[in-house]
């Protein structure tokens, strides 16, 4: 599932998909102290959602980024709602008041990034609050990275 947006989009700044070895690292790391949500249908995983350290530094420890991704053939059908709505349920009761969202982007949509996650995260009650530019470079060209904060 990942691997299609990190292969195919500049939705992920990553070049090369991770192996599942690495993948499941990256859950074992994240669940640590975060939450890890996964939608499942029919035994398919069709989209997961997880939180991180914005940093370690202990003054942001009420602070937490979001992640989010639905299987591309399953979007718009609301999995996304639901997985960032559970997370940030979960988020709540561990304390955390700040989401942040970094969320590529670039001025108009081109074939390797669109605006919905954008879209998404505005709809879902996030406000922009940073844009930093050409800061990520993708198949050969520069993309933008916007932040989106949401006040729990
Ligand atoms: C962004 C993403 C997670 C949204 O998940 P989703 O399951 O499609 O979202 P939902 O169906 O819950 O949509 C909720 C709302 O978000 C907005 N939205 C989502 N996708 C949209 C799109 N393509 N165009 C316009 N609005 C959109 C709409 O307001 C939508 O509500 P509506 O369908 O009632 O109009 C999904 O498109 C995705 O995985 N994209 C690729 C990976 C990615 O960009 N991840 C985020 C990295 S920061």
């Amino acid at each position: 599932m990942y691997s299609y947006y990190v292969e195919n989009t500049a939705v992920s700044f990553e070049y090369e998909a991770p192996t599942a070895d690495e993948f499941v690292m990256r859950i074992k790391r994240t669940t640590e102290k975060y939450p890890y949500l996964v939608c499942v249908d029919d035994g398919k995983v069709v989209g997961y959602a997880y939180a991180g350290a914005y940093s370690t530094r202990q003054a942001y420890d009420w602070t937490a980024t979001t992640s989010i991704y639905v299987d591309k053939e399953y979007r718009r059908k609301g999995i996304g709602t639901l997985l960032y709505n559970e997370l940030e349920k979960r988020l709540k009761e561990q304390g955390i008041v700040n989401l942040l969202a970094g969320v590529a982007s670039c001025e108009d949509e081109d074939e390797y990034l669109t605006h919905d996650s954008s879209k998404f995260h505005l709809s879902k009650g996030y406000t922009q609050v940073a844009h930093m530019k050409a800061v990520g470079k993708k198949f050969n060209r520069w993309y933008d990275l916007l932040w989106y904060q949401k006040r729990l």
